[in-house]
């Protein structure tokens, strides 16, 4: 039996992007009082747990990851009281609250980024940033060469001529972390929202929030990399741990940590730091069964030697949806990434969608699922351009179409927008053709990707090899194309990546299936749970 304490080990995670879940106050935004409304809706789905993206004051520069203010709730949201209430009432249907933190940095609106401003070059309050005279005769070039990850460079000059760092947008400051007020303000944040009931914490761009004080030029290969996956890094997530640890019911802290390399990531995950973290190798790969083998057998020993669960994510809100994503031909290119206009075949694409649901949630660990995925819903390739707010697409003049058509209202109901989400205009317009994927819909429907994902998590919590502990790969068993795995003697999770269909085990019992056998063969881009004999 699983330490409750421990419920992170295999907890399917909905992740709410608040502004596109439900708006319940008519202003074509989602808020908190529309997630409340639609808590029954989460625990009939059946999920442990949910991580809302941030939910705090903001200018919303990039969709909140600008914070302005912690302690308080985005007005557009609602009210810290109403997150109370939310945290308690989700408790009560059993499901747990993860907050966002963002520690790498704030928004421009931020109290000290105001402070800093007004106070000038060599002030204390600059300290608390990445303040720099800029190079050239006159300063008027960048302090180094660093680029923003949302395009152009990675520096603002401010009226007084000085420049401030920005990994990402000019309005999200970069916080210095060699400060000591920094990581005091934020172990207080994590303070404030554990006693408000918060079970955990995701952490934003986690390896990315120390940097190297001299901010050298970037060279490549540099090793250690002047920003990235720094060594200092450690000692913040140890500090964290512990404060996790002080609660009676210890808190979780799961890492955005994007990095090359599986034992670099790994060293996260070390029992004094972070419980689990993103696993991106999984969700960049193809739909290819020798490489998402190779992605998960990866995974799995990186995993082992520091006793951390795996976590397994298709999507979240800064990557192409997964039934668009599966229905492209592989192009070679990092497959997660946005790129509009490439063709997709959306019913190839549901198939595989709905097999790589069972997939994910018959491995082993926690299973991450982002609201819509359970709808199929596709990416919303055409958003007119005047409606776009995602600085990737503004930073790169429109060449990077950015992450909105992942952020786009959920459809609930009815048969024309706003479908149920409330009121109209939505803050993105929602495709007039989404009438056959709303809740509603689905729910009438028991072929539906809803009825599937339902069904499927209803399963992963009655059978109990499911979620936290081993797999075994189920040796001899169809060919290179086919992932096939036990995780208990008497239960399989077969999947065809190939073009022919597979005969399942002699004497076997499907649970579960994300399409229909074909004479009792599993097709192509189908998935299948069994009970063994
Ligand atoms: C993370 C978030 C992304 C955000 C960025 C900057 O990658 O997931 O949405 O834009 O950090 O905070």
């Amino acid at each position: 039996m699983l330490n409750p304490h421990e419920w992170w080990r295999g907890a399917a995670i909905y992740q709410v992007y608040v502004r596109s879940f439900a708006d319940a106050d008519g202003d074509g935004v989602g808020d908190l009082a529309g997630v409340h409304s639609r808590l029954p809706y989460l625990a009939e789905l059946g999920v442990d747990a949910l991580w809302f993206n941030p939910w705090y004051a903001s200018p919303m520069a990039d969709g909140g990851y600008d914070v302005a203010d912690y302690r308080a709730i985005h007005p557009a949201f609602g009210t810290l009281a109403e997150a109370e209430r939310l945290i308690a009432e989700a408790l009560d249907h059993g499901i747990r609250t993860i907050i966002d933190i963002v520690p790498n940095h704030v928004s421009d609106q931020h109290r000290w980024f105001q402070e800093a401003l007004a106070a000038g070059p060599g002030s204390a309050a600059r300290e608390r940033f990445w303040f720099r005279e800029g190079r050239g005769e006159e300063g008027e070039l960048p302090p180094n060469n660093w680029t923003s990850q949302f395009g152009g460079s990675a520096w603002t000059r401010v009226p007084d001529g000085q420049w401030y760092l920005h990994r990402f947008a000019s309005a999200q400051p970069d916080l210095n972390w060699q400060h000591p007020d920094v990581r005091t303000e934020h172990e207080e944040v994590l303070r404030f929202w554990f006693d408000r009931g918060a079970a955990g914490v995701r952490i934003d761009s986690a390896a990315e929030v120390v940097k190297d004080p001299n901010l050298p030029d970037l060279v490549e290969g540099a090793d250690p990399h002047p920003y990235l996956d720094r060594d200092e890094i450690h000692d913040v997530y140890r500090a964290w741990r512990k404060l996790a640890e002080s609660y009676a019911q210890p808190r979780a802290l799961i890492g955005e940590v994007w990095l090359p390399d599986p034992e670099r990531f790994a060293r996260y995950l070390r029992p004094d730091e972070l419980h689990t973290a993103f696993n991106f190798g999984f969700l960049t790969c193809p739909w290819d069964a020798e490489r998402l083998r190779e992605a998960i057998t990866t995974t799995l020993a990186v995993h082992a030697p520091v006793r951390a669960p795996a976590t397994w994510v298709l999507a979240n809100h800064d990557i192409t949806r997964t039934v668009t994503r599966y229905g492209r031909a592989d192009t070679g290119f990092d497959f997660a990434a946005k790129a509009h206009g490439i063709p997709t075949d959306l019913e190839l694409g549901t198939r595989r969608a709905r097999a790589a649901a069972l997939l994910s949630l018959a491995l082993p660990g926690s299973v991450y699922l982002y609201q819509g995925e359970e709808l199929g819903l596709p990416e919303v390739e055409d958003l007119p351009v005047e409606v776009i707010e995602d600085p990737m697409f503004h930073r790169t003049d429109g060449a990077d179409p950015g992450r909105d058509g992942c952020r786009v209202p959920l459809p609930w109901s009815g048969d024309d927008p706003p479908f149920g989400f409330g009121g109209s205009p939505t803050w993105l317009p929602q495709p007039a053709d989404w009438a056959g994927l709303t809740v509603e819909r689905q729910s009438e429907d028991p072929q539906s990707m809803l009825a599937l994902y339902r069904t499927a998590l209803r399963l992963r919590r009655s059978e109990s090899a499911l979620g936290d502990g081993e797999l075994s790969w189920f040796d001899g068993y169809g060919d290179g194309e086919v992932l096939a795995f036990t995780r208990s003697e008497r239960f399989a999770c077969v999947v065809n990546l190939g073009a022919e269909p597979v005969q399942l085990p002699a004497g076997s019992r499907v649970l579960l299936c994300s399409g229909q056998l074909a004479d009792g063969a599993l097709p192509p881009d189908t998935a299948v749970w069994l009970r063994l004999p």
